[in-house]
């Protein structure tokens, strides 16, 4: 069995322990909160729980990185680092943490990799897997900016309906702090506005 197989309990049990050592305890929290809402989406939009499950878990292991971490771990996926995402090195953790999966624990798939790199902002051409951890992220129960009101609005939406929704979310409360917003969003709201 290989040790970086996500279906493998004792080498996501692994992971897991790792998170526990080196996140804050809140974040986490969030990831695991995050991995158990990864795998509800995934039942009901027939994605592999198991493979849901670890996305969530592993999706902010570069969160806590410095700003030097974060350019040098992302930089090795060849995209180029923004102006912006040297402003705000924040934005590179997803792309940082899918590096640090590949290189130092030997993640190949490809999916959880690119749900990895997407999920700070959002981008076009978004698989299941990767729209699903977008979606877990912000409606995981521990966050408490989330309303019951919200909750509900996204009852019985399908996958992009609710994409569009956490999108428009976050995009709102952007503009209520003067905020500006990633192109990498813009994409993806071109996109959906588009598709439906
Ligand atoms: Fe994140
Ligand atoms: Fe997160």
């Amino acid at each position: 069995m290989n040790s970086a197989d996500f279906t493998d309990d004792s080498f996501v049990s692994k992971m897991d322990s790792y998170l526990k050592s080196h996140l804050s305890p809140s974040r986490y929290s969030h990831s695991v909160s995050t991995a158990n809402t990864c795998r509800t989406l995934a039942s009901k939009f027939g994605c592999d729980p198991k493979r849901a499950f670890f996305t969530g878990l592993v999706h902010d292991i570069a969160r806590e990185y410095s700003k030097e971490e974060l350019v040098e771990w992302a930089s090795k996926d060849g995209m180029p680092i923004r102006e912006l995402d040297l402003h705000s090195p924040v934005l590179l953790h997803g792309r940082a943490g899918a590096m640090v999966l590949k290189n130092q624990f030997g993640i190949e798939d490809l999916d959880v990799l690119a749900a990895l790199q997407a999920h700070t902002t959002g981008t076009s051409g978004m698989k299941t897997l990767a729209k699903i951890l977008f979606v877990a992220d912000y409606i995981e129960p521990e966050r408490k900016h989330i309303t019951p009101e919200f909750l509900s609005s996204l009852e019985g939406l399908d996958l992009d309906g609710m994409v569009y929704a956490v999108l428009m979310g976050t995009l709102n409360h952007l503009a209520s702090k003067g905020k500006g917003v990633d192109p990498y969003a813009l994409e993806l709201k071109k996109e959906l506005e588009h598709a439906e």
